[in-house]
């Protein structure tokens, strides 16, 4: 199924309501029906029919376990289970589509199943409550969610190693303040990113393996009288394990709220990365050129080509810390243990995942069929005094204290902004005159190039460092996806 929905009000999508009145699962405690209007305010259906087969899955385990269990007849407990795969199979082709007249996914394939094995049908929600189903049904979601946000981070971290590949040797100035600092390479830079990435994606393995426990058997709250077997239902459905306690079971949404929140802050590397390319496609900078593909023009001015897909990244970052808010916000209130203000976790939690992954998905085809000007790139390494590190780095290798070094550099910074040239540009006597240890081959070591081969610190951007970084990266790549398909 797809993560992408962004369905924010249910009461917009009322349902033409009448089946409740007679399907409610609760029914049978009440004389008087739900109101229409009582009806489309509290149903779920249109947001929680995105894990409608993680729901029909939670409940094949669930009866076999009943079977086994001798809970429900043998017979019985095939009979539902086989029919539970034949509803997932009509929702599939379409024979079957679920009806947004009930109050959930839960009660609506309850319904049909009842429909089509009547007594049988029945004892699905032997032992069983809403609570533990959801909570089920969520972190089943979040399995695959995550798992497939995961292969997209994995994809840019591949097209970023791709591209910086390239460009060991390509020059640009590094920025602190936004003020040119010192030269590195694109590919240093492009791995900056890449590294953040990968901590993004170790935060969703992390979120992942505290989710990856099974609530199910929790029931409403305290467990059931009915000899469950909550291990044989996690085992059946590939979980690490049951979560510990009934109350904790149904009662928390730590594991949406972790999910959004490694969501939010990928979100932040994207947002970061998209206002660097932003200002790299204008005219000023002109390192980037978008592929059209990926820019926009404008309605008056016949000249433009707008990085509006970055901007769109950088300002949909700002919805996903709003979910991650309205999550928080949600659960800091409540008493244990099911509270139906839990009921609105899936609008934030669905709408977050599927904006990081079409961000991610978005900004990998962007900046893949991206153009880079190393020209433009280069030349932002000359005019700004970048290599001035570099000359005192000159002196403390000739003996200077580090501390001088700064004062001489400066000195020679000072004398340049005076006569409007560069430090390559300063003559060697004027060089003697502030410190006589530089010499001739001073001009050498502060060429671009020379000030990024000498970063040969681990980690930094020479490009034998970077290479190794790339190394690593692409290791990880590979160990990833291997791991992901096993
Ligand atoms: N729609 C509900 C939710 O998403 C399902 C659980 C309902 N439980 C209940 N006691 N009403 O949270």
């Amino acid at each position: 199924m797809h993560t992408k929905n962004t369905q924010t009000d249910t009461q917009k999508n009322a349902p033409a309501v009448n089946a409740l009145a007679s399907n409610a699962l609760w029914q049978g405690r009440f004389e008087k029906k739900l109101s229409d209007q009582a009806l489309a305010f509290e149903t779920s259906i249109h947001v929680d029919s995105l894990m409608v087969f993680d729901d029909i899955n939670g409940s094949i385990a669930h009866v076999k376990m009943l079977g086994a269990q001798n809970i429900i007849p043998h017979q019985e407990a095939k009979a539902i289970a086989d029919e539970l795969h034949k509803i997932e199979d009509d929702i599939r082709s379409g024979a079957l589509t679920i009806d947004t007249g009930f109050e959930d996914i839960h009660s609506f394939i309850e319904h049909v199943l009842t429909e089509r094995l009547g007594d049988t049908g029945k004892k699905v929600h032997t032992g069983r409550s809403r609570n533990d189903q959801i909570a089920l049904d969520e972190r089943l979601y979040l399995r695959r969610t995550i798992s497939a946000l995961q292969k997209r981070i994995l994809t840019l971290i591949n097209a970023l190693c791709t591209i910086a590949e390239d460009h060991t040797e390509s020059l640009i100035s590094g920025y602190t303040h936004l003020q040119r600092a010192q030269p590195v390479s694109l590919a240093q830079h492009l791995c900056a990113w890449a590294w953040m990435l990968k901590r993004d994606y170790g935060r969703f393995s992390d979120a992942l393996g505290r989710a990856n426990l099974s609530p199910l058997g929790s029931a409403a709250l305290a467990g059931s009288g009915l000899p469950l077997d909550r291990s044989y239902t996690a085992q059946e459905l590939g979980f690490d394990g049951i979560v510990p306690n009934s109350m904790d079971a149904v009662a928390d949404r730590d594991y949406c709220i972790e999910t959004v929140s490694a969501a939010a802050l990928c979100m932040t590397h994207l947002s970061r990365f998209c206002e660097e390319i932003i200002l790299w496609a204008s005219s000023e900078f002109g390192f980037i050129d978008l592929d059209e593909q990926w820019s926009t023009g404008s309605s008056i001015m016949p000249q433009k080509k707008n990085p509006d897909f970055a901007e769109l990244i950088r300002g949909r970052t700002g919805l996903v810390y709003g979910d991650l808010t309205a999550l928080f916000t949600m659960m800091k209130g409540l008493p244990l243990a099911y509270n139906r203000d839990m009921q609105e976790d899936k609008i934030s939690l669905f709408r977050a995942c599927g904006t990081l992954d079409s961000c991610l998905e978005v900004f990998t085809e962007m900046i893949k069929t991206a153009k880079w000007n190393t020209e433009r790139m280069a030349a932002s390494c000359r005019g700004g005094f970048a290599n001035a590190t570099d000359l005192a780095d000159y002196l403390v290798k000739k003996g200077m204290p580090f501390r001088t070094a700064h004062g001489c550099a400066a000195a020679a910074v000072r004398l340049c902004i005076e006569r409007g040239i560069q430090l390559e540009d300063l003559p060697l006597e004027e060089y003697k005159a502030i410190s006589p240890l530089i010499e001739k081959d001073v001009f050498e070591r502060l060429e671009p190039s020379a000030c990024l081969k000498a970063k040969n610190t681990a980690g930094g951007a020479a490009p034998e460092q970077v290479v190794r970084q790339l190394e690593s990266l692409r290791r990880f790549y590979t160990q990833a996806v291997q791991a992901k398909k096993e």
